[in-house]
């Protein structure tokens, strides 16, 4: 029987990437995409819990779907509501203790035991709603869910993401990953491969490879006699015809060494790299517990630049982590202007339970993380829009991706994912095209094209 899947995603990538592997778990049992939660007979949140606010969201929004759920029972329909993710990680037996009505809770390492949890779910049907229905399932078990796993079905198009390595054994004294994600593992290198041969047969043409510390990967090698690193994967997966780009998010500058490096020189390899700093005062790296110091991060991107022209990079970074004081601010504007970034993502920081940045002493007020955050945006933004702008006049290859949303325009990206809009005919959808970039903006690109 046909039923109505609704998987509503926040979060990383890593999170877009096991939303469509539930959805192809999914599959074989009947169900088929919706966008309508009136409609759904199943209702997953793959939810964060990376800062405070993407956790808060998770409850709003359950409190949205029981109002479906119970009017969907007054027409005699059932709904399973399901929640996934880190927050079902880390609060999974809140959750099912303050909303009843949720019917599965569980973490990134055990939705491949979907099928299993959902006949469970129906032999308890006749207990009906309540206690007793919920199922909790937040073990990390030992057996790999990649290992079980069907091949990936749904036609990706031409940009896709391939998880390759799995949770973090860092532990950065803000984040709640290691505690959610569990203990660092990689996939093996042959199982990676087949995947990407497979995406590239669906219509793939830009690859990213993703892992929560993605350069930490070190899976089988193709013999599976001995280990493999990622600057060697990249290599083996570059040889894989009409494959044309690949990246990898996200890394961690302890992680990059000079194979990594070398890698770069892969033409396929995009010049382009997400490499987060998070601050750029020595004081407060050692307080994160992130184990460089801003001159060692800068030397990385030196030798990438020396490497690869044209590379560009961006990160991500906290302000107000606490103890950070003016001086240590005024260090990361510094670091930020000796980079100068492509794109950046930035973040006031988030007291994350049970983690030690939580209870340290000297936490910033609010007042002050967003005075900084300001300031920090400004620089950032005026970086962005001056990198964009330093494509006026050239020629870019672009991978067009979808319909913009004005009539005749589609929507691609470069090699340093700036997205880039032209006038165009949607047949161009799927390949790389050259584009005249005549103008931009903070946030894009515009150009024309010479093939109608
Ligand atoms: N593994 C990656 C980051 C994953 S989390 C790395 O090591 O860089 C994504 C980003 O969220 C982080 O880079 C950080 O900037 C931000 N972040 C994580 N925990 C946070 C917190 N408690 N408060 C604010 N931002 C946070
Ligand atoms: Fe979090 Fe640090 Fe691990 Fe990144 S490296 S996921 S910031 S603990
Ligand atoms: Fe969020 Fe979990 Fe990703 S906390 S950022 S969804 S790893």
């Amino acid at each position: 029987m046909k039923k109505n899947l609704l998987i509503t995603t926040y979060g990383c990538q890593m999170n877009v990437y096991d939303s469509q592997r539930m959805s192809d778990i999914l599959k074989p049992l009947g169900y088929q995409a919706t966008t309508d939660p009136a409609d759904a007979d199943m209702v997953i949140l793959n939810t964060c819990h990376i800062r405070e606010k993407a956790t808060e969201k998770v409850f709003s929004e359950l409190g949205r779907l029981r109002a479906h759920k119970n009017k969907r029972a007054k027409n005699g329909k059932d709904t399973i509501i399901a929640v996934a993710g880190c927050v079902a990680q880390a609060e999974g037996a809140e959750i099912t203790r303050r909303a009843k009505y949720v019917d599965m809770v569980f973490g990134p390492q055990t939705y491949h035991e979907l099928p299993q949890m959902i006949a469970e779910l129906t032999r308890s049907r006749d207990t009906t709603d309540g206690p007793g229905r919920g199922i909790l399932n937040v073990e990390f078990p030992s057996e790999e869910k990649f290992d079980f796993l069907p091949e990936v079905t749904a036609p990706n198009g031409p940009s896709a993401f391939l998880t390759i390595q799995e949770g973090c054994d860092k532990f950065c004294h803000f984040c709640c990953v290691p505690y959610t994600r569990g203990a660092e593992y990689s996939r093996s290198s042959k199982s990676i491969i087949e995947e990407a041969l497979k995406l590239v047969d669906l219509g793939a043409k830009d690859i990213t490879l993703l892992g929560q510390n993605v350069n930490a990967y070190h899976g089988k090698n193709l013999t599976e006699t001995g280990e493999m690193g990622l600057g060697q994967l990249m290599y083996e997966l570059s040889k894989i015809n009409g494959l044309e780009r690949i990246r990898y998010t996200t890394s961690h500058p302890r992680d990059v060494d000079e194979e990594l490096i070398q890698a770069h020189t892969i033409e396929k390899v995009m010049p382009f790299l997400h490499l987060p700093v998070q601050s750029g005062s020595d004081k407060i790296l050692k307080a994160m517990n992130r184990k460089h110091t801003a001159q060692w991060y800068l030397e990385i991107i030196d030798r990438l630049k020396a490497v690869r022209p044209g590379m560009a990079f961006s990160s991500d970074f906290i302000v107000g982590y606490p103890g950070e004081n003016r001086k240590d601010f005024e260090d990361t504007l510094s670091l930020v202007n000796a980079v100068k970034y492509a794109l950046c993502y930035s973040f006031t920081y988030s007291k994350r339970p049970g983690t030690p940045a939580a209870t340290a002493d000297f936490q910033i007020s609010e007042e002050e993380k967003v005075e900084r955050l300001a300031i920090l945006q400004d620089l950032l933004y005026k970086q962005q829009t001056e990198f964009n702008e330093s494509k006026i006049g050239t020629i870019q290859p672009v991978l067009f991706e979808r319909l913009g949303r004005k009539e005749g325009q589609i929507i691609g990206k470069t090699p340093h994912v700036q997205s880039v809009h032209v006038t165009g005919n949607p047949r161009l959808i799927g390949q790389i095209i050259d584009v005249d970039i005549k103008g931009a903006t903070q946030n894009s690109l515009n150009g024309t094209i010479n093939i109608i």
